[in-house]
């Protein structure tokens, strides 16, 4: 337990003991339990201790390092026991409607499962948890999710990446721009134009009373241009101004964005959450500033009234991939920088992007955020649009297909997914690297390279 929430609970105990026994005795009480909590903290940090000190010194944490990724949070996410069984894996309850009392009140919190649902509700805590948010909304898709963001915008304006997920650059396009939420496009790496943005949006919105969001994907898609969040947030509560991190692509057991001071977090579910490429969900992650709060409380009430709520059992799907994601993310990521290095290290490629590279521009602030995992997707580029083509095609062992987050190697030709008005160069290859062993990985792009290799 932290020092911190043993004060908290104390002083809890305090206020509750001096309404009943007076004053003095409430002290006593409190400081003996404050004393006992101390002790039981410095006890944990001893054995916590003694734990590292034994997985250093047998080499065990050198491979497949978990540390900082919540491995044990993780792996007991949504798992509290059901009250009426006992069963440690969560029920799926597929109910749609719940009894109510005859005072009309509903005695267990469900009504309808549009609004509120058993399986979902265990989800969204999960996700907050992990995320270190307050609160989580869980949609049907990350679209959705994207979506239900835009609607509380409109009146206002977004701050995008240049290099963002492309479907949420048409969605903010060709359906919001019509309904009059602007939008400015910047490089989000360079924070002088973030400032730019930020502060010239908020004062086109001032008069309208509408908000500005700044919506951030680190790395972004699929040229893995890194932001400093933790900047990039001061810059924009300086404006007034909420920040939204899309962070589907590291997840929430490689980088926590809400504790680098952003309001909101996105996941596309469907990815590394997920894990699996069976299940397509979304989620928005709040976390505790004022504007997290206004903006989730609308967030909210779409999710309730327009319904594209996640089904229960996605939810279930989703919360199983969630126990194991620790242990995905660290092999992702160990597999992710063996391949990046690879692949550098070839004749044939003429740029890689992975912020794991120690060449990346935005390494250090990666590692910032991320300590060591830089998770598993990565990009590069060959000569030609045809050797992209034929790169893909020659592949083996990797599947060609989009997504990404699944067990297993993906690769694809970006541009050609993204359609006519994509930005991506032609030569550009998007993976998304799997949990396949790494030298069986990079043994299939030798193969590949070599074809292509002149
Ligand atoms: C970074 C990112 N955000 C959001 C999405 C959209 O998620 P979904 O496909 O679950 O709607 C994707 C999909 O690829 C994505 O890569």
């Amino acid at each position: 337990m932290e020092l911190e929430r043993a004060v908290r609970l104390a002083a809890r105990l305090l206020i509750a003991l001096a309404a009943v026994r007076g004053v003095t005795k409430a002290i006593k009480t409190a400081v003996y339990v404050l004393r006992w909590l101390v002790g039981a903290t410095s006890r944990e940090d001893a054995a916590k201790e003694t734990a590292k000190r034994f997985l250093n010194g047998n080499g065990l944490l050198k491979d497949l390092s978990t540390e900082n990724m919540q491995a044990t949070t993780l792996a007991h996410a949504g798992c509290e026991p059901c009250a009426a069984t006992g069963a440690l894996s969560p029920p799926i309850q597929l109910a749609s409607t719940y009894e109510r009392a005859q005072n009309l009140s509903y005695p267990r919190g469900f009504s309808y499962s549009r609004e509120k649902n058993p399986t979902r509700s265990r989800l969204e805590d999960a996700l907050a948890t992990a995320d270190a948010g307050v609160d989580a909304a869980a949609f049907a898709s990350g679209s959705a999710a994207a979506n239900a963001v835009f609607q509380t915008l409109v009146g206002g304006h977004v701050v995008m990446p240049d290099d963002v997920y492309y479907g949420n650059r048409q969605l903010l396009h060709t359906v919001f721009g019509p309904w009059g939420l602007g939008t400015t496009t910047i490089d989000a790496s360079n924070l002088d134009e973030v400032r730019k943005a930020v502060k010239e949006a908020a004062a086109k919105v001032r008069d309208a009373q509408g908000r500005v969001l700044l919506w951030l994907e680190t790395p972004s898609n699929p040229n893995l241009k890194i932001t400093d969040i933790r900047r990039a947030c001061e810059i924009a509560h300086e404006y007034g101004a909420a920040v939204l991190v899309d962070a589907t692509w590291f997840s929430p057991a490689v980088c926590r964005p809400i504790e680098l001071g952003c309001d909101l977090v996105l996941h596309s579910v469907t990815k590394y959450i997920g894990g699996h490429s069976d299940l397509i969900g979304g989620a928005v992650v709040a976390g505790s500033t004022p504007l997290a709060t206004e903006l989730f409380a609308r967030i909210r009430s779409i999710q309730h009234y327009g319904g594209a709520v996640l089904a229960p059992f996605d939810c279930w799907l989703a919360l199983r991939g969630m126990r194991s994601l620790a242990v995905r993310m660290a092999m992702h990521s160990r597999n992710g920088l063996a391949v990046a290095q690879f692949l550098d290290s070839h004749s044939a490629v003429t740029r890689v992007f992975y912020p794991g590279l120690e060449s990346h521009p935005g390494h250090e602030i990666a590692k910032s955020q991320v300590k060591d995992n830089f998770g598993g997707m990565l990009s590069f580029l060959v000569a030609t649009e045809q050797d992209a083509i034929k790169l893909t095609a020659t592949m083996q062992l990797a599947k060609r297909g989009t997504s990404l987050g699944g067990t297993e190697t993906l690769v694809e030709h970006r541009s050609s997914v993204e359609g006519p008005d994509s930005q991506t160069p032609k030569t550009l290859i998007r993976v998304s690297v799997g949990l396949e062993a790494a030298e069986d990985i990079i043994s299939d792009f030798a193969q590949a390279l070599d074809s292509i290799s002149r």
